[in-house]
């Protein structure tokens, strides 16, 4: 039996990205499991309208979705504890320019270098759409084919209910071969 919950978010796990962008001329970064694919070609980011790091996005529309995996996690969790607001979190961690000047984090494996291209506000958030302009890969998780190798990359998964990251990694088909 099925109990209804309500209007209770539900859509997890998601997964976990650092955003990085410029804010007062330093780099700032932030925690974020609310994202959402968008056609082929367009990611969204949902930010609550406080965060420090959504004055950055709006001025320079230049920013950087690192996607979170185990090696990165503590100094990802460290940014989602603390806001720029009152710490300066710019030395977290290294960083390069992209070509569109956002910060993208050096440890990372996989970072997509985005340009806000709209916001859609919902009560107290801001819903970054964004372009994928460049996805920078290590090429320790890309395959014969240079595709994203997601067994080896093994992404973190987040779900807001118990408030905990959780592992990928496991194949269990491929797509398209358990219906016909
Ligand atoms: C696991 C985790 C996931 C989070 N996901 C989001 C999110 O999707 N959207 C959001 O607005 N804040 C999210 N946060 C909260 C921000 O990361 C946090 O408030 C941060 O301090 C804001 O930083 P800023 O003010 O420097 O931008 C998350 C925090 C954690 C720990």
């Amino acid at each position: 039996m099925k109990k209804d919950l309500g209007s209770v978010l539900a859509l997890y796990p998601t997964p976990l990205v650092v955003i990085g962008t410029m804010v007062n001329g330093k780099p700032n970064w932030v925690l974020a499991g609310h994202v959402g694919i968008m056609g082929h070609d367009h990611i969204m980011v949902s930010l609550a309208k406080a965060h420090y790091t959504n004055q950055g996005i709006k001025e320079t529309r230049a920013l950087s979705v690192n996607i979170v995996d185990e090696t990165m996690l503590k100094k990802a969790d460290h940014v989602g504890c603390f806001s720029g607001n009152q710490t300066d979190k710019s030395e977290v961690f290294d960083y390069s320019f992209g070509t569109n000047g956002a910060p993208m984090i050096d440890m990372a494996k996989l970072s997509m270098e985005c340009t806000m291209e709209d916001i859609h506000e919902t009560k107290g958030f801001d819903n970054f759409i964004l372009t994928i302009d460049h996805t920078y890969v290590e090429e320790s998780i890309l395959n014969e084919a240079e595709k994203i190798n997601y067994d080896v990359f093994k992404p973190i998964l987040f779900e807001m209910p118990g408030y905990t990251y959780l592992k990928t990694g496991e194949t269990i088909a491929k797509c398209m071969t358990l219906g016909k």
